[in-house]
């Protein structure tokens, strides 16, 4: 047998004792998230699918989905079980894994779907969670009262209410098994805000959001993605979230975008057994085929053709199998597109399938904070119109910060140019509102100019005249016009400005002064003069000099400066880079920023670009790094910014707080005295030994490590924001750049 055939594969091995019930994240996109759930029928890797097995008709063996498709974990229904005597019996004989023949993870639900489907069901509340405890399930499911969105406003609070009233019941029955506490509350916003925060007070391991079946069969993702928005921002984000009854690929980079964690399908089976087969753009109908969507495994020998002349069973099976195979392809899409950081670039690319699923993508992307004049207004299309039907949007505010805060920026590697939705992706509000908030004009300033007409980078065609600026008309700052934004020209090398992979016409459309001005009161430029110089083709300089005259400036740009002059530009030149790019990406004030800049040795490479920045004593300050325009900390920069640190060290494990924070530095963890030796020979902070951090702290910026004395410990990448460090028990918190020794 070979590493690419099927066979038999190793059961899987329990988790640590002291794991169980933990879930950890192990690498991150924004909101969406990879993790591992512990359990004692082994670690789930998330986002994951779980199959539902009907438990007396099984149209794929749950044997067959372990061994062959690695299959993690599966649902089933605890109710059919509870009511079938002769599967409670085994149940409670052999336990339910040996029932399914199924060595992973098993999640039971609790027969709540019933009640929705066909009434009433007669199991107690208690009664049913010790059933799933009792044949060993590993995570059991409460008795929730299903909202319906065609409810009305008191019958939903009526489920909400009544779903929480059970909580304390049932997890006394669940006693250390783990415990779905389901968020229900229809379309109502504010009841699924209340759901989420009654059922997250209680130690519920994992939160499915309840309700939402009818929503996806009458096609109403927009609702769907409101039902996200107004759920999972109030979940502890220490649990993962599951999409009940989810399970349709459609649906997953969108949900897995958002921060889903699980998905259950059972229409793989259900629509195989209709005929129907599952795409990441749709439902096909296997009648009408003569080629396969796409050539999954299980079909790659035989035809629509052949499958329909199949034997009904066989037929079914098959394609049973067909949707499974292109459900797990999708999923796995999804997982790959967090690694490298573009699940939301997948989202986008894909709402483009069904009208529904754009109209959800285009009512999280139009609203108010992105403001029309991003871009040019005649860029603006779909987008126009979806603005004037989603007036509510001013509510979803807060949800949509807490997708764009929990970007990490800047990234490396090139943005893939999409049309309009790029200008809105989550990522690239973060990195506009880091610079919006963060970057201050010198008070010197009286002027701008900004460039334009040019794929970056600029540096290159503008080194000369840039030199001549700082030494002729320093009261004139530089900024060059990317299709992201307006930024400095000190920080025309910074991600995602500078990475935009796009057709000639959009790297090089020609400024328009209404949203030029906008842009530069978006700096802090307000009322400040300004002209614009392209600078693609000849006579650059004699645009500038036009520039110069019209802003009633000093103009003689074509006589040199003199190698002093030019030195000294330099030297001014890279000051004003450390000191932009600390304000940006190190949260720090211009004041402190010049201070630890200001007689600061540059060790420049062959390029003439700065690779070390250091200070006057020659010791090592930070690294510019020319991959994403970043800028990494080394001790003594970090030491010199906490020296500069003048608010309290935090003292609690505070809610996240982007807003109102710019300028008090990089953000503060204090670590407990266990970590502290660890930290200071370089290692990683693990969740559970963190005491404290500031609100401000964010996924993938850099963060000062600290103990409760007020010692500095070490510097590193922050992997989450403030909230989920005081929720997550689990995986690593920060990711240690260095240590600094006593
Ligand atoms: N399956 C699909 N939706 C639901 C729900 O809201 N609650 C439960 N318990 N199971 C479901």
């Amino acid at each position: 047998m070979t590493a690419w055939q099927n066979g038999p594969r190793e059961d899987p091995k329990p988790c640590r004792e002291q794991d169980h019930g933990r879930f950890e994240v192990t690498q991150r996109d924004g909101r969406a998230r990879l993790g591992r759930l512990h359990t004692h029928h082994g670690v789930l890797e998330t986002p994951a699918l779980l199959p539902v097995v009907n438990p007396n008709i099984r149209t794929i063996e749950p044997r067959e989905m372990w061994d062959n498709y690695g299959i993690q974990a599966l649902i089933t229904n605890s109710y059919i079980i509870w009511k079938h005597e002769d599967l409670r019996n085994k149940a409670q004989t052999d336990g339910v894994h040996a029932l399914l023949d199924f060595p992973g993870v098993v999640m039971t639900d609790s027969g709540t779907f019933q009640s929705y489907v066909y009434g009433d069901v007669e199991v107690g509340v208690g009664e049913i969670v010790a059933f799933q405890r009792s044949i060993g399930v590993d995570i059991a499911t409460m008795l929730d009262v299903f909202s319906r969105p065609d409810m009305n406003e008191e019958e939903v609070e009526h489920a909400v209410r009544e779903t929480a009233a059970r909580a304390t019941e049932s997890i006394e029955a669940a006693g250390d098994t783990m415990l779905n506490g389901p968020i229900q509350g229809g379309l109502f916003r504010p009841l699924r805000h209340i759901s989420a925060q009654l059922m997250g007070a209680h130690p519920f391991s994992v939160h499915p959001i309840g309700g939402i079946v009818p929503v996806m069969e009458q096609q109403r993702y927009k609702d769907y993605a409101k039902i996200m928005l107004a759920s999972l921002p109030l979940l502890p984000p220490n649990r993962p979230v599951h999409m009940f009854g989810c399970g349709h690929p459609m649906l997953f980079p969108m949900s897995v975008a958002l921060g889903a964690d699980l998905f259950d399908s059972a229409a793989y089976a259900l629509f195989a057994r209709d005929g129907r087969l599952l795409t990441p753009w749709g439902t096909e109908r296997i009648d009408e085929l003569v080629d396969w969507p796409m050539l999954m495994p299980c079909v790659a020998s035989i035809t629509p053709t052949e499958v329909r002349a199949l034997p009904a069973k066989e037929k079914e099976e098959l394609l049973a199998h067909y949707n499974l195979e292109m459900t797990l392809a999708e999923l796995a899409r999804c997982k790959q597109a967090v690694r490298d950081g573009k699940i939301w670039q997948l989202a986008e690319q894909r709402s483009h399938q069904h009208p529904a699923l754009r109209e959800a993508f285009l009512w999280l992307t139009t609203r108010p904070s992105i403001q029309r004049n991003l871009r040019p207004e005649h860029f603006y299309t779909d987008r126009d119109a979806a603005r004037d039907t989603n007036a509510d949007q001013g509510m979803w505010e807060d949800a949509w910060d807490w997708v764009v805060w929990s970007q990490q920026t800047p990234r490396s590697g090139g943005v893939m140019w999409g049309g309009d939705d790029t200008f809105v992706r989550p990522q690239v509000s973060k990195a506009r509102r880091a610079l919006h908030m963060r970057w201050e004009p010198s008070p010197s300033t009286t002027h701008a100019v900004v460039f334009h007409g040019i794929r970056g980078p600029f540096r290159e065609r503008l080194k000369e005249v840039l030199e001549w600026m700082s030494a002729h008309v320093p009261q004139a700052t530089a900024f060059v016009l990317t299709p992201l934004g307006i930024v400095p020209a000190s920080l025309e090398d910074l991600n995602p400005f500078a990475h935009l992979d796009a057709p000639q016409w959009v790297l090089r459309h020609p400024p328009q002064g209404e949203w030029v001005a906008t842009e530069l009161q978006r700096l802090g430029l307000v009322d400040v003069p300004f002209a614009t110089v392209d600078v693609a083709g000849d006579g650059m300089k004699q645009r500038l000099l036009e520039a110069l005259t019209s802003l009633e400036l000093p103009n003689h740009v074509h006589e040199p400066i003199t190698p002093e002059q030019r030195e000294h530009a330099q030297q001014t030149l890279r000051v004003a880079q450390a000191v932009d790019k600390q304000m940006v990406l190190l949260n720090t004030s211009r004041e402190t920023a010049s201070s630890t800049a200001k007689d600061g040795q540059f060790v420049v490479n062959r390029e003439g670009r700065v690779k070390n920045i250091n200070d006057a004593d020659g010791q090592h300050l930070f690294s510019p790094r020319l991959r994403d325009g970043g800028l990494s900390l080394a001790n003594a920069g970090a030491k010199a910014l906490f020296a500069h640190r003048q608010a309290p060290l935090p003292n609690t494990l505070a809610s996240t707080a982007w807003w109102g924070n710019a300028a008090q530095g990089p953000p503060v963890v204090v670590v407990d005295e266990d970590a502290e030796p660890f930290v200071r020979k370089g290692r990683n902070v693990f969740h559970g030994f963190v005491l404290a951090c500031d609100p401000w702290l964010s996924p993938g910026e850099a963060c000062l490590i600290v103990n409760q004395e007020g010692a500095l410990l070490g510097h590193g990448l922050s992997q989450c924001t403030s909230t989920e460090m005081g929720c997550m028990k689990k995986g690593i918190a920060v990711k240690t750049r260095a240590g600094i020794e006593d």
